[in-house]
């Protein structure tokens, strides 16, 4: 499949003198790469800025770099834009040292720990949906990217540390909201690997400072005391003990839950803003998605054991993870050289894959740009290649939360549905935007129709 020999370079855009093609990439990056994909192929090469860039979209040379020859990649220099979030955890760290911390992080996310999470969404949402019932009354419009981060912050912090107080909820929400900002802005700064003394540069350290001390405090409450039970914190402390495996330094953990807190809400946040506003688009797809819920729940909170008669509510979240990935990009740099349809990939390029392309490549997926939910029923989704679809990444990196978020959009949908339909007003202009995560811009205004007696 992959021929030994190599070819010259691949084809791709080309750029200026110093800054290679990082002017139009920063510019729209979502645009320039799918324009790349389109124009160039599979295999395309460019520079930006300093480095020398891979850019691959077909599903094998996808599983080459994530699963077959995983052990050649490392994470590489790109993440080092966003270490200030993500210290020196899971996602940031390579080779022994990623299998070790790799195979303690995995236990606080088996399928045991699933229950106690399921409780923790539906109280969110529930509480969610009473404050929504009193804008419905006043017919007050609500805005879905704020609440769905909203909700999934207000869930992945009590999901960590129990049911805190609401102002430290809100403390870190706004603190993460803050950082989040910023780094989203910076990733396609051309000045974004300095640490600028800037207001925006100044507030920035300020939002991480009230991160790290509110994880610290948890962190030192909980090794002072019992840990909040059910918590993600709890099963950090305890899961690695109880399997007879090493446990986590302080500042381990400390990294761990900061990354879960980020990783853990901006990803399901942007899914599901994103499934509200396709589904506005796609009335008979609610109307059906309702129906469902309603004949399943038939008015209940859903809870774990509802989701595998969910289906369809599924269908619609994986089709939406393929139209709008939210880790719409992923970075590698190979280890050594690597040879990848025909082409050397030399040590220390930067490898970049992009879901949002694959998911909509040609020569995989019929009418790629149609919402499709059937795509994803049972039969047709054997028919998938592998690696045609990895919202959740694959290989041995594969997301450690894939269970906790598909379960966690499952159960909000569902409890949503039975209660409201979510309409996009006329005048509202949506396009992607391409940060840390790919999220709806600059806002999806709804209106609120009840779906049944509330
Ligand atoms: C829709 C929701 C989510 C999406 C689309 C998503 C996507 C991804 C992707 C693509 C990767 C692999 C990145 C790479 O290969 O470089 C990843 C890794 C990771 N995700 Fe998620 N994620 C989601 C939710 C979550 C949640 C809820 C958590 C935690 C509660 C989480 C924690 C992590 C961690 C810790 C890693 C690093 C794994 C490693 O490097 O070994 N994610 N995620």
């Amino acid at each position: 499949m992959f021929v030994a020999t190599s070819r010259r370079t691949p084809p791709g855009p080309r750029g200026y003198p110093l800054v290679g093609a990082f002017p139009k990439a920063r510019h729209d990056p979502l645009g320039f790469f799918t324009e790349c994909a389109r124009r160039y192929g599979d295999v395309v090469s460019m520079r930006l800025g300093v480095h020398h860039v891979y850019l691959l979209s077909h599903p094998d040379h996808v599983k080459h770099v994530l699963q077959d020859n995983a052990r050649a990649y490392a994470k590489g220099p790109t993440a080092t834009r966003v270490r200030a979030l993500f210290g020196d955890s899971l996602t940031m760290i390579d080779g022994d040292r990623w299998r070790q911390r790799r195979r303690q992080v995995q236990l606080a996310f088996q399928p045991g720990h699933h229950g106690h999470f399921a409780a923790v969404v539906t109280r969110a949402a529930a509480e969610m949906l009473e404050r929504w019932r009193r804008l419905a009354d006043r017919t007050e419009l609500v805005e879905v990217v704020s609440e769905m981060r909203r909700l999934t912050q207000t869930i992945i912090i009590r999901a960590c540390f129990g049911q805190l107080p609401a102002g430290e909820v809100e403390t870190l929400s706004e603190a993460m909201d803050a950082a989040v900002g910023y780094v989203d802005r910076q990733l396609w700064s051309s000045v974004g690997w300095l640490e600028l003394p800037t207001p925006a540069g100044v507030r920035y350290r300020r939002a991480v400072g009230v991160i790290d001390t509110l994880v610290s405090r948890k962190l030192n409450e909980a090794r002072g005391s019992a840990p909040p039970p059910g918590s993600l914190l709890a099963a950090l402390l305890e899961s690695p003990v109880a399997a007879g495996r090493e446990p986590f330094t302080d500042a381990e953990l400390h990294d761990e839950l900061k990354t879960i807190l980020i990783a853990g809400h901006t990803t399901t946040a942007s899914a599901l803003a994103w499934t509200w506003y396709v589904l506005s688009d796609h009335p008979d797809a609610m109307g059906r998605l309702v129906e469902e819920c309603r004949a399943v729940l038939g008015g209940r909170a859903p809870g774990m054991e509802a989701l595998p008669r969910l289906g369809y509510t599924r269908r619609v979240i994986e089709e939406v993870l393929r139209l709008y990935p939210p880790t719409w990009l992923t970075a590698r740099t190979p280890i050594e050289d690597d040879t990848l349809g025909g082409y050397t990939i030399p040590t220390g390029a930067l490898v970049l894959l992009s879901p949002y392309l694959t998911h909509r490549h040609p020569a995989v997926w019929e009418a790629p740009e149609r919402f499709d939910p059937e795509r994803f029923s049972p039969a047709r989704a054997a028919t998938h290649p592998a690696f045609s679809y990895f919202p959740f990444g694959g290989g041995p990196r594969r997301c450690i939360g894939s269970g906790f978020a598909t379960a966690e959009m499952q159960l909000i949908v569902a409890h949503v549905a039975q209660r409201y339909r979510l309409v996009l007003l006329p005048s509202a202009r949506i396009v992607p935007a391409a940060g840390l995560t790919l999220r709806p811009s600059p806002a999806v205004p709804v209106e609120l129709q009840r779906t049944g007696d509330d």
